[in-house]
């Protein structure tokens, strides 16, 4: 495909809406170190005026251009062509979510989720002494630029779309966990990430991690300790021994 880097890229663009949706071919203008970003603004300006795309910082920072870039969901601000083996170049919205145009889906599901999870409530008892390794693990959380890609990559969401209705998935797994490991937060989501958000659906997969664009351990630094601080409230110890020693003595 070296021809395809000389002056032009092949591109292939979901165009349409709900009512009918077709992927169109193009042959974009491309200059080498452009990211696919770059072609399809510029593709935009020259053969696809009403073509319909998000975006804003240009910059991997607002998270707005995400989209599925042969057949993986991606930012498209930091996707360099160079760095992609399969053309043409295939480009579709996030196909987890209702489509609206082109490239824009509808991602109001995943807000809609994040309204269940209470706000950071501040503990009149907070500690005066905020240790450097509490900071750290909240900025980590407060990375997150809302690209909605692990959401989109999730199976829980994508393969089974009735889900969305009680399933909150990593982005909000993740927000939920920046407040419940804050030292100075009082509040307590483990019932409501248990019963409304229901994180018990997720296996562990780590799809979402490996997708994430700014590197948060979603999976290891998130979803397990939430899973973890659950089951804390379910253990009774005594009901334990007393299981044990039923065990031992089936006639009791
Ligand atoms: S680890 Fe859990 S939240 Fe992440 S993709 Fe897998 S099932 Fe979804
Ligand atoms: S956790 Fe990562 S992949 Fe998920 S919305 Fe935030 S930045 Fe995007
Ligand atoms: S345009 Fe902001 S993340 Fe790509």
């Amino acid at each position: 495909m070296a021809s395809d880097f000389d002056h032009f890229v092949s591109i292939r663009l979901l165009r349409g809406d709900q009512e009918k949706e077709e992927f169109v071919e193009y042959q974009a203008p491309y200059h080498p170190g452009q990211v696919v970003l770059d072609v399809v603004l510029e593709l935009q300006a020259s053969q696809a005026n009403d073509l319909a795309v998000r975006w804003n910082c240009k910059a991997g920072k607002c998270g707005s251009c995400a989209a599925e870039i042969n057949g993986l969901p991606k930012l498209m601000c930091m996707t360099k062509v160079s760095s992609l083996k399969n053309f043409p170049i295939t480009i579709e919205p996030l196909r987890s979510f209702p489509l609206i145009k082109d490239l824009v889906s509808d991602v109001s599901f995943n807000y809609q989720m994040a309204s269940k999870i209470a706000p950071f409530t501040p503990s009149e008892n907070a500690p005066f002494v905020l240790y450097q390794k509490d900071v750290e693990r909240s900025q980590e959380f407060r990375k997150c630029i809302e690209c909605f890609i692990c959401q989109d990559i999730c199976h829980v969401i994508r393969d089974h779309p009735e889900n969305k209705t009680r399933y909150g998935g990593p982005r909000n797994f993740v927000r939920a966990a920046e407040m419940e490991m804050h030292p100075l937060d009082k509040k307590d989501r483990r019932i409501m990430l248990k019963q409304e958000l229901s994180i018990g659906l997720c296996n562990i997969t780590k799809c979402c991690t490996e997708s994430c664009p700014v590197g948060i351990r979603i999976t290891d630094n998130a979803i397990i300790p939430l899973k973890e601080r659950i089951a804390d409230i379910n253990y009774d110890p005594l009901m334990w021994l007393w299981n044990r020693i039923k065990k031992k003595n089936p006639n009791r």
